[in-house]
């Protein structure tokens, strides 16, 4: 149980001053029943509306972001443009934070949330969420290239990888399928077998893909089906 104005400002869209306005102002409804008093305790998961038309309260939100090159995988950066600077006001307010990061140039897929434990189940290599990437080469990647990420591949530094999968595709093009997020992972693993990584796009976490209709910079929020889909596949 939550006072009603709390869960109505969780939603991003008011703060808790104008939600405690709006209750007092009678637009607000909860479990189908008016109620005015911003104090209210509400059970968590009751239909909440504002002015008859439902509004999304839930404790921890998730989206997809189309990361374009050039913004940081941060929540805030003295110099450089951030991920949450892409969004719009209401959204700044729920607390997301990006989960992992891309590289500044990296674009693709990236979730935001504001659900550490979701966050962590998505990075942590103990739950082998796949991270799936399209990589442009300066030269073509062979049979023995992926041989070797398939081995678990070594990296100058010493740094020893899982095995990972490495699928030559047109030209200099290929895809690279990793359960870990070493930092520059997928650039030195190329990098390891002579093919410099010249771009870099993320297009899937887990079976969960990035289709090309959020364009670059394009934000939505993901449906629960889709939740589950980022943990429903792995390297066999
Ligand atoms: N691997 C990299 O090298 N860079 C990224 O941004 C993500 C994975």
């Amino acid at each position: 149980m939550d006072r009603l104005d709390k869960l109505l400002a969780r939603s991003g869209l008011y703060s808790r001053s104008e939600a405690r306005a709006l209750i007092r102002a009678g637009r607000v409804s909860a479990g189908g029943q008016a109620c005015a008093k911003p104090e209210a305790k509400i059970g968590e998961g009751v239909e909440i509306l504002v002015d008859g038309r439902p509004v999304d309260c839930s404790a921890f939100r998730y989206f997809m972001l189309d990361k374009p090159a050039g913004v940081v995988s941060a929540t805030d950066d003295r110099c450089e443009r951030t991920v949450l600077d892409l969004l719009p006001p209401e959204l700044r307010r729920l607390g997301l934070f990006p989960v992992g990061r891309l590289d500044k140039d990296t674009t693709g897929l990236l979730l935001l949330t504001n659900d550490g434990d979701f966050a962590h189940r998505v990075i942590s290599p103990r739950y082998g969420v796949l991270k799936t990437y399209v990589a442009s080469t300066a030269s073509p990647v062979t049979a023995e290239d992926a041989e070797r990420f398939a081995g678990g591949l070594t990296l100058s530094d010493g740094t020893r990888c899982l095995p990972a999968l490495l699928e030559p595709l047109d030209g200099c093009l290929c895809r690279v399928t990793v359960g870990e997020g070493k930092y520059h992972q997928v650039k030195r693993m190329l990098a390891a077998c002579g093919k410099p990584c010249t771009a870099l796009r993320r297009v899937a976490i887990g079976a969960l893909e990035l289709g090309p209709e959020l364009g670059e910079g394009g934000l939505r929020e993901l449906r629960q089906i889709e939740r589950e889909l980022i943990f429903s596949s792995s390297l066999g």
